[in-house]
């Protein structure tokens, strides 16, 4: 019998992303329904207590309408395992648990912080049959760049580079997939995407929630370790590499390692011209997070990718939390053939709507010389039967995890050099002494995000 085991089963993102995706996945027949989903947690729970508070969390999350009948057919493949996992005494009971079930595929998905996850990779290494399973893990990979390095070899010596799957749920999005086709199955766009006819890039991550409940964890990280060097950075890669030979596996990821080894080195440019950071006014008075705290809770980029393709083409990143709205896209700001005219903007919306929307220059209508925009919004998501065939990001990577599709998952030498780059700019602001800026929380963020673009003629598309 296969199973997936979910260590740290009474967590958020438990409750919140993988239960829902498993039973949307039991109600369409896809892979993960034929696993026996094992939860571990310290709480005293019974299988049966478990699944009455996995119920209410199905209800509220799941995108499939929830119903009783298929609710109890997946719960009935849910058991909880009470087991304190820092404790290595106690894997022997689990290795004996998986022998009375008759388990012998495994899929263990660690959902706590890094600091346990060496701890149950050894317990694991005792267990008949774990170390020949595979192990999905999320970010942060480790505390610090250095923990994380060591951290991944251990978990290799343990399972092998091949079984380990780190996820980046932006790469189960469906628009965060669909870059690859709108770049280069449209020669439309596939011949103008480089520097000569691109003006400059724009990803956005706007959120409208503050830290809520996670402040303990992202006091320490912050947006440019939470945000950008995970999720944006897969992004602007896909958004910026070559055209890989196959887009499937190594040469996907050959590629956008490529982009992110060529971006401009930290320090290279002016740090002020390079990065802003900036807090929402009430954060220090959050859960969990330090009266004095300089975390940033926002942050804006200017880059630059020093190839053939994109010299002097920047490439701004911005994301924070409190902002106002939700809100996730790529803007492509194409230059302008004369000044008189509007620029030429396709808009890649990854979410909460999904969709591409594209402007360009027209004569107004009547008779007239005036030019004005057309305005194209492709509304991609707002196709009832796409909302519903739609995957979430993580029934999707939990599928492609069960077949073994490795490239949508992160690589440690992408996450190695996203990180790297990313501490080196964080010292350099540091050590300018420049200032994380306070912003008012419900607000588009920092004036001072939107200055950075001023200095060099731009200004953020939305
Ligand atoms: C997570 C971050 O990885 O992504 C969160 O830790 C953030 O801080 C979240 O809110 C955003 O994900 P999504 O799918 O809501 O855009």
């Amino acid at each position: 019998m296969k199973a997936l085991t979910i260590f740290g089963g009474t967590g958020d993102l438990t409750f919140r992303k993988l239960l829902p995706a498993l039973y949307n996945g039991s109600v369409l027949g896809a892979e993960s329904a034929e696993y026996r989903v094992i939860i571990i947690g310290r709480r005293e729970y019974t299988s049966e207590q478990y699944r009455e508070l996995a119920r209410d969390w199905v209800r509220k999350f799941a995108r499939l309408p929830y119903e009783d009948a298929a609710f109890d057919r997946f719960a009935a493949r849910v058991d909880y395992f009470r087991m304190d996992f820092s404790d290595s005494a106690n894997y022997p009971a689990l290795d004996e648990y998986y022998r009375a079930q008759n388990i012998s595929e495994h899929i263990f998905y660690f959902a706590v912080a890094p600091r346990f996850f060496g701890i149950i990779a050894e317990g694991l290494s005792h267990v008949q049959g774990a170390p020949q399973g595979k192990v999905i893990i999320e970010k942060p990979f480790g505390e610090n760049l250095a923990a994380a390095g060591a951290l991944n070899k251990r978990l290799e010596a343990i399972f092998t580079s091949e079984r380990i799957y780190r996820i980046d749920h932006y790469l189960g999005k469906e628009m965060v997939r669909n870059i690859e086709t709108i770049r280069f199955s449209n020669p439309l766009f596939t011949n103008l995407w480089d520097s000569r006819f691109i003006e400059c890039v724009q990803i956005s991550a706007m959120e409208d929630v503050g830290v809520e409940t996670r402040g303990g964890y992202y006091d320490g990280a912050g947006a440019l370790k939470d945000m950008v060097q995970n999720h944006l950075f897969q992004i602007l890669s896909i958004v910026a590499m070559e055209r890989p030979y196959e887009f499937s596996g190594a040469d996907m990821h050959a590629e956008q390692l490529r982009v992110l080894r060529e971006l401009r080195p930290a320090g290279a440019e002016p740090i002020r011209d390079t990065l802003l950071l900036g807090q929402y006014d009430d954060y220090r008075t959050e859960a969990q997070v330090g009266s004095y705290s300089q975390t940033e809770t926002y942050a804006a980029l200017r880059l630059f990718i020093d190839n053939d393709r994109w010299r002097g083409a920047p490439f701004y990143i911005r994301t924070g939390k409190k902002l106002g709205r939700r809100e996730m896209e790529v803007a492509v700001i194409f230059r302008r053939p004369r000044p008189d005219v509007a620029h030429n903007v396709l808009i890649i919306k990854i979410q909460p709507t999904e969709g591409v929307y594209l402007q360009f220059n027209i004569q107004k209508p009547g008779d007239t010389d005036e030019i004005t925009q057309a305005k194209m919004d492709f509304c991609q998501s707002c196709v009832l039967e796409n909302r519903i065939n739609t995957p979430e990001a993580y029934e999707r990577l939990l599928g492609a995890c069960i077949r073994g599709e490795r490239f949508w998952f992160s690589q440690w030498d992408q996450i190695e050099t996203g990180w790297n780059y990313i501490e080196n700019l964080r010292r350099l602001y540091r050590e300018d002494h420049l200032p994380v800026v306070s912003y008012k929380s419900g607000t588009p963020g920092p004036l001072e995000a939107d200055a950075l673009l001023g200095r060099f003629g731009h200004r953020w598309f939305s």
